[in-house]
């Protein structure tokens, strides 16, 4: 259909469903109405993206099919911010309040309204729009230099990329942050793959924000609300609230709650209406209200100090606590080794949830605590979400309460439990020999992240291991029909669909069965890395240290771990069954482009003449060549540029060739 489509009727569909597109995203994210199905708004984007596809010329940054991510960035660059993104003074009760009014109020000489908004806990971000298109989007940094994050910005869907109005220059400041939902899902995805969990959803919109690839980011259901306009030109403004009016109106999202307290007693009202319960219904966390005055032509005479803004302030809630007792302690021994110790508490309310469990971290923080099973303890919950012990009420003790010691022995298969010096935490000693780890370890490999084997969950994974038909990854590929059908819960259809999902996963690509190993600190970053430049597992089995080092992005941990993997006799058994079954253990046809670098490995230093850096590595790229991150025997060439770093010494100190732009170009052509 697309390709018999001409040039100028494309032209024309390509506008309109770009105009439909985000008309539904507004009403959606917006507005909260959708007025379509999910699947139908589907079907445009897709249509959309066919065109572009077809005409590429079309394509235009402010573009609905911007948003799927994509773009896969080296590093962030810095912004410096036009004007500095301040912070907030905080006020913990009333008193802090009124102490801010009377400040406020001799500053200006009257009383003045204010405007309480929710503060949402995200992470702030300046967007820039020229001519009614999001042109530059950056974290807040330091405050003054902050990374640019335009690309990863685009991939949220309520952040528009085309105003409603075009006004010539428009910046304003709002918080990214990832709604509850989304946070717990993901987690729970984390936690099947055996990954580190956010402590928050703060924590996970800052790193979901900020990632390289920015279809991770796209994955990640992030939100949006503007709250400040920083600059303005081609409108005018006199208070937050029209601030807050204009900003919807262009189609920026906005939180719904504000209130225009005419007096600080108003404000002290609206503090108090926000209860517990009125925060554990928001569909995303609040830790705080802002205070802000309603009346802009004030703030230049209230000014401000380094920090914050003399105009406004921010309510931090109190975090919720309850009181309960510690029934145990109980240890989880994880895929690494590592003893987990974790609170057994009587059921109690907290925030929104009831909470039965409260993780103790490690050895230190329990001594340090002196938590004792039988204790009556304080818990909260960190970022609202993940429960912890924050004190003892050692005045309630009765004397029988138990101090608990780390165990010398592994408590699932009896190995000797170390403490690696510098580590705070406790290990299993016996690796692929202790059941805890093994079950770990297979429960990480089949995991969405990782193989991704439908239906292979915890507790199958037990059976399995338990009925001796596995003892590693790898047996699951000679798993039979037959076997499965021996075994309880399992049905003709059942163990039909296990042993498909299993057949299908042998085609994952080489990235994921690289994660699915379960190689220490190689996360799924590291692994799409490793599995891009080596394609193959045997190429990295037999990389040089040094050689894995040179990759941008990855460390000496790494590159240590990745070596003790393949130097494990055991590890290298699972492998070779692995291949025998025909797992894929390389990338399928891999997409180096061939030309007149293919097989040299480039470094580039210094500043090059008219030509950004990522546009000389897409220079390089094209023409077949490799470009590492730092200067090593196996380095063909260093492109040095004005003012080369130290990896020019480098280069000259072991011989390696060194050209400027001209030298490149020669090479290429
Ligand atoms: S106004 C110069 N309004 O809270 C004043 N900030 O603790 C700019 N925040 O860094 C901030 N919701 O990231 C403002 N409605 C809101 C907010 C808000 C969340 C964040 C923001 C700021 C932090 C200060």
């Amino acid at each position: 259909m697309t390709e018999k489509m001409g040039m100028a009727a494309a032209r024309e569909r390509v506008k309109e469903l770009r105009r439909v597109i985000e008309e539904h995203n507004y009403r959606y994210y917006g507005l909260d109405q959708p007025i379509i199905s999910d699947f139908e708004y589907d079907k445009l984007l897709k249509e959309l993206i066919d065109l572009e596809k077809a005409y590429p010329e079309l394509i235009t940054p402010d573009s609905p099919s911007q948003r799927v991510g994509g773009v896969v960035l080296k590093e962030f660059q810095p912004v410096q911010h036009e004007q500095a993104l301040l912070s907030l003074d905080n006020a913990f009760n009333d008193e802090d309040l009124l102490d801010f009014d009377r400040r406020v109020r001799q500053a200006t000489g009257s009383s003045v309204a204010y405007v309480v908004e929710p503060k949402i806990d995200g992470l702030s971000v300046a967007l820039t729009y020229n001519n009614g298109i999001f042109t530059l989007g950056a974290t807040r940094g330091d405050g003054r230099v902050g990374e640019e994050v335009t690309a990863n910005l685009k991939t949220i869907a309520s952040l528009p990329l085309r105003l409603k109005q075009s006004i010539s220059k428009l910046i304003v400041r709002g918080e990214v942050f990832m709604p509850k939902a989304a946070f717990a899902s993901l987690n729970k995805t984390r936690e099947e793959a055996g990954e580190q969990l956010f402590a928050n959803p703060r924590n996970a919109a800052a790193g979901s924000l900020r990632q390289l690839d920015t279809k991770v980011t796209a994955s990640r259901q992030l939100g949006f609300f503007a709250y400040q306009v920083i600059s303005i030109e081609g409108a005018t403004i006199n208070s937050q609230v029209e601030a807050l009016e204009l900003m919807a109106e262009l189609g920026l999202p906005v939180a719904p709650y504000r209130v225009l307290a005419p007096d600080i007693k108003a404000v002290l009202d609206e503090v108090k209406a926000w209860t517990p319960e009125r925060r554990a219904e928001l569909p995303y966390e609040i830790d705080g209200l802002v205070i802000k005055v309603n009346d802009l032509s004030l703030y230049s005479t209230l000014g401000m100090t380094t920090r914050a803004p003399r105009w406004a302030m921010a309510f931090k809630f109190p975090a919720e606590q309850a009181t309960t007792r510690v029934e145990d302690i109980i240890l989880r021994v994880g895929r690494t080794g590592v003893l987990t110790p974790t609170a057994i508490l009587s059921p109690v309310r907290l925030a929104g949830t009831t909470v039965g469990r409260a993780t103790l971290h490690n050895e230190d923080y329990i001594r340090e605590k002196d938590v004792r099973i039988g204790d009556t303890v304080v818990v909260q919950k960190a970022g609202d979400i993940i429960p912890e012990v924050v004190e003892v009420l050692k005045e309630k003790r009765k004397g029988l309460e138990k101090p608990f010691k780390m165990p010398g022995r592994c408590p699932v298969c009896g190995a000797a439990v170390v403490r690696v010096s510098g580590e705070a935490a406790h290990r299993c000693t016996n690796g692929l020999a202790c059941p805890a780890q093994v079950l770990e370890g297979i429960i990480h490999f089949a995991s969405r992240g990782a193989m991704d084997i439908q239906g292979l969950g915890p507790s199958i994974i037990t059976q399995l291991l338990e009925s001796g038909l596995i003892h590693d990854a790898a047996d699951l590929y000679y798993l039979k029909q037959e076997d499965l059908l021996k075994l309880e819960r399992f049905g003709k259809q059942s163990s039909k669909n296990l042993i498909e999902a299993i057949e299908q996963s042998k085609q994952q690509p080489l990235e994921r069965l690289l994660f699915g190993l379960g190689i220490r600190y190689v996360g799924q970053r590291a692994a799409r890395i490793l599995a891009k430049h080596f394609g193959s597992l045997d190429k990295l089995a037999s990389a040089t240290k040094e050689e894995i080092m040179s990759l941008s992005d990855i460390g000496s941990s790494i590159a240590n771990s990745v070596q003790q993997f393949f130097d494990e006799p055991q590890n290298l058994k699972v492998i070779e069954k692995l291949k025998q079954a025909g797992v894929r253990l390389e990338t399928k046809g891999t997409i180096t482009t061939e030309g007149p670098l293919t097989g040299k490995t480039l470094v580039i230093t210094g500043t090059l003449p008219g030509l950004s850096r990522k546009e000389a590595e897409a220079l390089i790229t094209q023409a077949g060549g490799k470009v590492t991150s730092s200067v090593s025997r196996n380095t063909d060439y260093l492109l040095a540029g004005e003012k080369p770093g130290s990896k020019y010494t480098k280069a000259e100190e072991l011989g390696i060739p060194i050209i400027d732009l001209e030298g490149l170009k020669q090479l290429i052509d």
